[in-house]
Formats: structure tokens, sequence, C-alpha cells
């Protein structure tokens, strides 16, 4: 189970409910009351799903900034860049920016967001196995702190538009040939793959030659990123050895000695009660001392150590409300719950087989927990959310549904299949709620296609030309 603890007339402001704490994959607070209802970020979900509609994501701001600041009490020495392929918004990137992270972008809009927000530029490190001439040239315009290079071809182009008054910091990504993550989709840290210079043919040292060859790129570390959804230290400190290994190998032979050391993000949360989830005391307890007894082995200087959490930032802070639309019984027995969302807000389940756990939200039903098969409104056999989901037996049209756990690259993959329109997300934060981004409507659809905005919503008016 994961219900911890029992509290009785605790539950902020719903004096007489006997209330449960929820532990994970819930955020740290969520509460289950005695209705069924469950206070998120000391909001009523059944409330957020009448105000807001579903499908609807809530993100508790309580949970990222304590999230964030664990990573900061953990390593306070280190650079913490959040990665925000895991989910991006304006007041996401002012959140962080309190908490003293920095931010991990990979496209030039992730860019122009974070700046447009006015995240400071110098805590941003740019990504990315193929950037654009656009996205290196706004980068090194608007002084982004570190670029990593993926290429040759990106080093002769980002070398061209440095700027002389400036010298650009870049990191080299490198290859260290580790096999760690949940899905071979997402593991970047072996060979045959197109992230990063390999070390082992030589091209990870070729390109820390050629940064260093040029006058207005500044060579601060070496980067790899290994995977997701890991939760050993193990590779992490595989990682450290390698990296290391190379670091004494530049020196040796072009006198460098690097100041920093990113290893990536990847860090695993738990999406079902009883899974693992990345610790980051444990990992600042096994790597620091790895990387300090390491490099006094090489005789190297300890560099300053970087990290680029995103799903374990996000991920437990978010949850999905979804509400059933139909139950039917297959032949087989299986029991299909349908509801309103689907692969379009989380697309996780169909791409990688990811797992997730479902509950049923806003009533307490007394029926037993039974077997479902939880499954989307789009128009495949393999939109299936939750594929044993552990629903009342009364599960029926109308009721809420809530997947935890949501928070990380579910809206930030979100597509606009069916044109179901992506769903809103809403901040909650100490009892109150506010919206960061508004569902997509019929209108923003039409407004994308020349002449469409002559539709008004349900009025269309003629014929776009
Ligand atoms: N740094 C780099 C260079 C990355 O490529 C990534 C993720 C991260 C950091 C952050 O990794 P995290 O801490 O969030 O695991 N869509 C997949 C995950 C793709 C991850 C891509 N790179 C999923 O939903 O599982």
């Amino acid at each position: 189970m994961n219900i911890h603890l029992v509290m009785e007339e605790q539950a902020h402001g719903v004096p007489s409910a006997r209330a449960e704490l929820l532990g994970a994959p819930w955020p740290s607070g969520a509460v289950r009351l005695a209705d069924g209802d469950v206070l998120f970020g000391g909001v009523r979900l059944t409330e957020m799903a009448d105000a807001y509609g579903t499908p609807v994501y809530l993100l508790d701001e309580s949970e990222v900034r304590r999230r964030a600041a664990a990573y900061r009490t953990a390593l306070p020495d280190a650079s913490v860049h959040y990665a925000a392929k895991a989910f991006l918004c304006a007041a996401l990137t002012r959140w962080l920016d309190e908490e003293g992270l920095g931010l991990d972008v990979c496209s030039e809009n992730e860019l122009g967001l974070a700046l447009a927000a006015r995240f400071p530029a110098e805590r941003i490190l740019l990504h990315g196995n193929a950037k654009s001439e656009a996205e290196l040239s706004l980068a090194v315009r608007r002084g982004v702190g570190r670029i990593v290079v993926d290429s040759f071809t990106e080093i002769a182009h980002l070398a061209a538009l440095a700027d002389p008054a400036r010298p650009q910091g870049v990191y080299v990504r490198v290859v260290p040939g580790i096999e760690a993550g949940h899905h071979s989709a997402v593991r970047t840290g072996v060979e045959d793959q197109q992230f990063g210079f390999s070390i082992s043919d030589g091209s990870a040292v070729e390109a820390a030659a050629r940064v260093l060859a040029q006058p207005h790129l500044w060579l601060d570390g070496l980067h790899c990123h290994l995977g997701s959804q890991i939760s050993e230290i193990d590779p992490y400190l595989e990682a450290v050895d390698r990296l290391v290994d190379l670091l004494a190998e530049l020196r040796d032979r072009f006198g460098c000695v690097l100041p920093e050391l990113d290893l990536g993000g990847g860090h695993a949360i738990a999406y079902r009660p009883g899974e693992p989830s990345f610790a980051p005391a444990e990992f600042a307890a096994k790597v620091l001392p790895r990387l300090r007894g390491r490099c006094a082995e090489k005789r190297l200087p300890v560099p300053r150590l970087a990290i680029e959490p995103g799903r374990a930032v996000v991920g437990p802070a978010g949850v999905a409300l979804y509400r059933v639309l139909a139950v039917k019984k297959l032949p087989g027995g299986m029991r299909i719950v349908a509801v309103d969302g689907g692969m379009s807000d989380n697309p996780r389940p169909a791409l990688y087989g990811a797992r997730y756990s479902a509950y049923l939200v806003g009533r307490a039903s007394e029926e037993p927990a039974e077997r479902a098969r939880l499954v989307g409104r789009h128009c495949e056999a393999g939109d299936v959310l939750v594929p044993d989901a552990l629903l009342p037996a009364d599960t029926r049209p109308g009721d809420l549904i809530a997947v935890p756990a949501a928070g990380a690259y579910q809206i930030s993959m979100a597509s606009g299949y069916n044109l179901v329109g992506r769903a809103p997300l809403v901040a909650v934060h100490e009892g109150e709620d506010r919206v960061l981004l508004r569902r997509e409507s019929l209108e923003d659809l039409l407004g994308r296609e020349p002449g469409g905005v002559q539709f008004r919503a349900g009025t269309p008016t003629g014929t776009p030309k």
C-alpha cells in the first residue's frame, strides 16, 4: 500500500475529515480525505476538475521547490541545471531561479522562452546533437554560459560565431560507453547512437583539441549523459572514472586542466508504489568522494561538478486528472475504463512501455479494487495509459481518475493527435491554484491555418482562402 500514515482531523482546512497521507508516487503532502477526494498542494482535486475541466494537469509548486532545494543542499558546490525538456514554462523558470538552479535547454524556443522569462543567461546550458545556426547564434549573442558541443561541424560553426570580446564557454559531450536507463530510446551513454563523441575511438580527444585550438572558445569541461530513470549510483561512479581518465589524458596531451565535469541527468522517480527513486544525498555521498579520489590518483585538481536532473525535479510534483467516459467488459473478462485523455497528453506508455498507477478520486468506494485496463480516447488500440490499473469494481462514467508522477515528459511531449487540444496546466500552492498554461482551443488550432482565424469557434463564416 502507498498509505504511510493515518492522520485524523488534520487535513488542511478540512477539520472533520479522517485523512490519510499518501506516499510515493504522490508528492509529499498529498492527502486522501475520508470522502475520497485528494488534497494536492492544498487543493481538492475534484474542485480543480470542476473548475478547469478534464483532462487537466496540476503541478505542486512546493514540491518542485522542495526537490530543487534538495539538490542544492546535497550538492552545495555543484551547478544543478534543470533539464527543460522534462517540462518548461515561464513560471517554472522563476521558481528554479529562486531556488538557485541553472537551466539546460535544447532548442531555440526553450532558450527563447527562458530568456523571455528573464532567466539569467550565464546559468543556461545549451544542448543538442543537431543545433541550428540560429540556435547557436542566439545562444552566443545572449551570453549563454555553456554550449555543449556535439559534432565537429558544430565546433567550426561556433568558432565562427563566437564573440572575440567574450569567449564562449564550451563543454565537449562524450560517450563514456556505459549502459544505463529505462529504455533503449533514452540510453545515450553507449556507443552506436547519435549523441556525443566516443572516448573509445579517440573522437572525444579530437573534439577537445579542436575546441582548444579556437581562440574564442573556452573549454570549460566535459559532459556525459547516460540515460534516464536511473535509480542506482554505480553507473555515475563509472562515468566519473572514465571522465577523470579523459581529463588526465587531455592534461597530459595538451597541458589543459579543465575546471568542470558535467554528469548529465537521468535520476529516477517512482511511478508506482514501492518503486525505487534516485536520492540526491546518496549520489553526493558516493560521487563526491569518488571524484576526489580519482582526481588525487591522477594528480588533478577536483573539477566543479555539474548535473542536469529533469524528471526528478518536476515528475513527482505533477498529477494528471481525467474523467471516465466509458466502461466496458471484454469477452475475455478484461474491464476497460476509458478516460478523456490518453496518448496525446501522455505518450510515454505507448513509446516506452512506461508503467503508471491510477487512482479513483472524489468518492469513497466500498467495492474491492479490481484489475482494469485504463485506456485513452484516441483512435488506436495502443492508447493504453495503464494496462493493469487497480480500480474499484464500481468505477463508472463520470468518475475522476488521477495518475500521479505526471509532471515530466508529458506536457512537454503532448501532441495534437485527433485535435483534442493540449491539456491545461494549473499550479497549486498552499491551497491556491493558478493557470500556467491554458487549454488549447479550436481557435488556437484554427489560428495556425492561413485564413483560419476567420473561423470563430463554432461559428464558421466562410471557406479559408
Ligand atoms: N541532460 C541531457 C543531455 C539529456 O538528454 C536529458 C534527457 C537530461 C539531462 C535529463 O534527463 P532526466 O533527468 O529528466 O532523466 N522522454 C523520455 C526521457 C528522455 C530523456 C532525454 N534526455 C521519457 O519520458 O522517459
